[in-house]
């Protein structure tokens, strides 16, 4: 939700503006209401704050751009807003000024304590001019800065312990106000209540951008010359691949030559210079963190929309994902993780946390953990987790699956959990986001970027992730010998081809055999891990194509929903593999049941299962494959449907209506 950049270089032209814009582009996945920059130059005679900003795409801004162009910059930063407080609407856009315009503020979040805030600005006399808690911080932000004594000597540092602006920059024109905004970026900080990253530039220490951050995603880009920062690396990943996490509640001074990362209390952490880091501790050099993808992956590569290249990918998702995870006796390893054996023998339950599509994924893990561990694995939506009080303890492994690292909802679930003492794992598809910091484990998804709204490429890295966690827990207890371990991780290799098969016979038809004219809501059904992959195609059709969509438990059907089914009503049924015919036999009565009252039906059956034949409408085939790793081909189908609905209706595909890619607030 909101996507923030920055950009600093020591270049005076247009440079800084240029990144920041390409860095929107790339982020805007987080919000399309409107976008927004503000610049700053550090060499003009008289810097000046210029803001402009525009409701609806970024295309809105860079139209406006090209008609008015800003004057070259230095100093950049970048909004793109997915709307919280207040409209969508030019003044709510940001960045924010302060009310003498000297000040620009950007910022992802919300400012719990802004409406008393506000009500205190109007008894200075400082009037709002926009509905949004970011502008009183801008106002806040500015008076502190004015309220800030400049620093008597030239070389004074920032916080109590830490490098002055002239060490870290001895170039910079204005190190006693670039002091001077940390110092009140520092208290203001302090004061706010809520979630935010901060970004604010301010026209008497042009040469300096200065953010802080609490539980709102935050990240730094190091170059030699310039560096950067990002609500992820996306932001800046085009111009390097060095990257720096900021922890929680800290402060961050990005100058053309370094950075300084200060704690709460004003004490610095570290400083970079170019690409160097100084930390205080050991442990700190550890956010350093290299940007492992090519950014082609960030483009179209010709296709229309990310969201079909994004389904197009999930071969080579999937295979990276499951990639170089044998040791030289032929044992799973997962070195990555910071749990050791020990622990993970010593665990009673596993609780997966999760929103959305990977609350999905984790719900097709569940089968797979259980059939393997014999151990209780429970899925919970990580926004009702907390508050229905769980019975968690330090032999609990709580999973966190998210796509961003980002999502609120699972950051604060697995904060109850730790606090409860059970073990966290997360896993992410974003190195270095806030879920992969605060977890005790980290094993990542190698999905690669996933632009389009939708999650897709996402849900199949997932699914082979938990496996992989699955079949390690059962080796390391002692569950599976290691012959069965080998052979399920065989079959799970088989995987990238059988999807490319999938993909090879479908994504390429415009309408996959439907009459999508005839589409106006869709049934989907599917029983064991067919259920949960029946509710992520019903999500898929909502999400993107704006239809009402229902996935059941193909079992459910006579206990209610069977009563929706009419005449010309499409459903969707997911049939089981034959080879488990206790499944199969039931599904396929269910087919006939529905098509029974009307439906209209499109099955995804295996190859060969000719027992459907007579009962579907659309039959779309998937390899014979093994009942725990179908979800990885069965979804393929609906996902494709979705995108060719969204298509035929003519809606946008990347970017729908009303939806944020990362959902940063609860
Ligand atoms: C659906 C979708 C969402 C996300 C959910 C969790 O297509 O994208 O349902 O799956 O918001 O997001 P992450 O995985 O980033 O935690």
């Amino acid at each position: 939700m909101c996507g923030i950049v920055g950009a600093v270089g020591r270049e005076s032209g247009s440079e800084a503006l240029d990144t920041v814009l390409e860095g929107l582009s790339r982020l805007e996945y987080r919000g399309y209401d409107s976008a927004g920059v503000a610049i700053t130059d550090a060499y003009a005679a008289e810097p000046q704050i210029l803001v402009r900003k525009e409701v609806g795409k970024l295309s809105a801004l860079r139209n406006s751009l090209a008609e008015d162009p800003l004057p070259n910059a230095t100093t950049a930063i970048g909004h793109t807003r997915w709307a919280t407080h207040g409209g969508v609407t030019r003044e709510n856009a940001h960045p924010h000024r302060s009310w003498d315009g000297k000040l620009a503020l950007i910022h992802n979040g919300i400012i719990e304590n802004a409406d008393a805030y506000r009500a205190h600005l109007k008894t200075l006399d400082i009037k709002t001019v926009s509905e949004t808690d970011t502008e009183v911080v801008a106002h806040l932000l500015e008076r502190a800065f004015l309220a800030e004594p400049k620093p008597a000597g030239g070389e004074e540092p920032v916080g109590p312990e830490s490098v002055s602006i002239l060490e870290l920059d001895p170039e910079n024109p204005n190190p006693k106000d670039a002091t001077r905004l940390v110092r009140a970026m520092s208290r203001v900080a302090r004061d706010l209540e809520g979630s935010f990253t901060l970004l604010a530039i301010q026209e008497e220490a042009p040469g300096v951008i200065v953010a802080a951050r609490r539980s709102s995603p935050l990240v730094v880009g190091l170059a030699e010359d310039a560096n950067y920062l990002g609500s992820d690396v996306l932001a800046f990943a085009s111009q390097t691949h060095q990257a720096l996490e900021i922890g929680q509640d800290e402060v961050v001074v990005v100058t053309p030559s370094g950075v300084l990362v200060l704690d709460e209390t004003g004490t610095e952490i570290l400083h970079t210079r170019g690409l160097e880091v100084f930390a205080k501790t050991p442990a700190e050099k550890e956010r350093l963190f290299e940007i492992d993808f090519a950014t082609d992956r960030v483009t179209k590569e010709g296709f229309d929309t990310f969201m079909e290249k994004e389904i197009r990918e999930q071969p080579r998702a999937v295979a990276e994902t499951l990639k170089e995870r044998l040791d030289a006796k032929g044992a799973l390893t997962l070195d990555e993780l910071r749990i050791g054996a020990e622990t993970f023998r010593g665990i009673e339950s596993v609780i997966i946390v999760a929103c959305g599509t990977a609350a999905y994924a984790g719900q097709v893990a569940r089968y797979a953990i259980e059939h393997w561990c014999r151990i209780p694995c429970e899925v919970e939506l990580a926004h009702e987790f907390r508050y229905r009080d769980p019975v968690v303890s330090v032999r609990t492994l709580v999973v966190a699956i998210s796509q961003s690292g980002e999502t609120m909802d699972t950051i604060m679930a697995i904060r109850h959990a730790r606090e409860q003492g059970a073990r966290v794992l997360a896993i992410v598809n974003t190195p270095g986001s806030t879920i992969s910091r605060e977890a005790d484990a980290v094993l990542l998804t190698h999905a690669g970027p996933e632009i389009a709204v939708a999650s897709t490429k996402a849900f199949t890295a997932q699914i082979a992730a938990c496996y992989l966690l699955g079949l390690y827990l059962a080796q390391v207890r002692g569950n599976k010998y290691a012959d069965e371990i080998a052979d399920y991780l065989d079959r799970l290799s088989e995987m990238p081809a059988k999807i490319q098969t999938v993909l090879d016979r479908y994504a390429g038809s415009p309408d996959l055999g439907v009459d999508l004219e005839r589409i106006k809501s869709v049934i989907f059904l599917g029983r064991h891990v067919g259920y949960p992959v029946a509710m992520e195609g019903a999500l898929k059709l909502k999400e993107i194509a704006y239809l009402h969509a229902e996935g059941f438990a193909a079992g459910e059907l006579k206990h209610g929903p069977i009563a929706l089914i009419e005449e010309g009503q499409p459903v969707v049924i997911i049939v089981p593999t034959p080879r488990r015919p206790e499944l199969h036999r039931k599904v396929v009565s269910n087919i006939a049941e529905v098509r029974a009252r009307g439906a209209v039906t499109l099955v995804v059956a295996e190859d060969g299962d000719e027992s459907v034949n007579e009962f579907a409408e659309v039959v779309w085939r998937v390899p014979k494959t093994p009942t725990l790793m179908r979800p990885l081909v069965d979804v393929l189908p609906l996902q494709l449907f979705a995108l060719r609905m969204a298509g035929h209706l003519g809606f946008d595909v990347d970017q729908p209506r009303n939806l944020a890619k990362s959902v940063t607030v609860e």
